[in-house]
């Protein structure tokens, strides 16, 4: 039987997804959005673009949110983007009464599905959706840290001049400025940053550069495109992590992941780390060994997280 993925918004990251999936071939897709005319228009233009590229994926689009019952993944993108010269924490009241709006019906028609968000604040919108609609906690993530992991390698890729295939780089923490792209994690196959700044390939004002960079790339694309934000590498990212669950691949995926006692006995609060993701959601979370330094970021991205989790009634 074919496996199901809905799509809760149908904007330009949760049309590009619904694109991508399309071409799966093992899952049926529905797109639902507020505005159910649009979502019908979007999933009309993709499906007679699967008639193109000879996939014959059943894609609904939908306003009607019952529509999403017995889904296996849930991706949600509902809510307001940034503008410019808005952080992702400004959007934290507006994009909180539609995370717990969805939450109840994903609870009502879904409670067996995955969960993955994608409305910012990423880090804080997944803890209300968790606690709206009571699903497990390994059934919820958040997805940012493979969005600005890439966009570390990405800038890394281009310092080192190689194959980003070949760049290893974690970003962990809060989806806002205070993520911590962690140095100790970045490696050329095995060759550390550390050997890399003694061989002379690279320094480490252009190292501080490209970390500030990746901090802040999501904000240099809304500058730069002025009306909306990123959704090609957004959307990448987020099928990423649905595709290691539905196919069971336990991939080692950074999202945002609730804490049981990891990293120092943080408990209960959900940001990025690296996890496994298969069959049941997450798997298992992975602890990296930090340096002191990074150790005193991640506490402080985490106490910003907190600093905000009592303006969600
Ligand atoms: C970004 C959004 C998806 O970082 O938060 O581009």
């Amino acid at each position: 039987m074919k496996k199901k993925i809905s799509f809760i918004g149908a904007g330009n990251i949760g049309g590009t997804m619904a694109s991508i999936a399309s071409g799966y071939n093992y899952a049926d897709i529905v797109l639902y959005d507020i505005n159910g005319d649009f979502a019908k228009g979007k999933a009309l233009d993709i499906s007679q673009m699967n008639v193109v590229n000879g996939h014959d994926t059943s894609i609904i689009g939908t306003g009607d949110i019952s529509e999403i019952n017995d889904s296996d993944v849930i991706i949600i993108t509902a809510g307001f983007p940034r503008k410019p010269q808005m952080t992702r924490d400004d959007l934290l009241t507006a994009n909180a009464k539609i995370i717990g709006l969805v939450a109840t019906n994903v609870a009502k028609y879904a409670p067996q599905a995955f969960c993955i968000i994608v409305t910012n604040p990423l880090d804080l919108m997944v803890f209300e959706f968790q606690k709206r609609s009571g699903l497990p906690k390994h059934k919820v993530v958040g997805m940012a840290g493979t969005l600005d992991g890439a966009r570390f390698k990405c800038f890394l890729a281009e310092e080192f001049n190689v194959s980003v295939k070949d760049i290893e780089a974690t970003v962990l923490g809060g989806h806002g400025d205070s993520m911590v792209p962690v140095l100790s994690s970045v490696a050329v196959k095995g060759m550390r940053l550390g050997q890399m700044l003694k061989m002379n390939l690279t320094t480490q004002k252009r190292i501080d550069e490209i970390v500030n960079r990746v901090r802040h790339g999501g904000g240099e694309i809304v500058s730069l495109m002025q009306r909306g934000s990123a959704f090609y590498a957004p959307a990448a990212c987020a099928l990423e992590i649905a595709q290691s669950f539905l196919l069971n691949q336990n991939r080692v995926l950074t999202v945002s992941a609730f804490l049981d006692g990891e990293y120092g006995d943080i408990d209960g609060m959900a940001f990025g780390v690296p996890a496994v993701i298969g069959d049941n959601g997450v798997k298992r979370i992975i602890e990296l060994n930090l340096d002191g330094h990074e150790t005193q970021m991640l506490r402080q991205s985490v106490e910003h997280l907190e600093s905000l989790i009592f303006k969600l009634s």
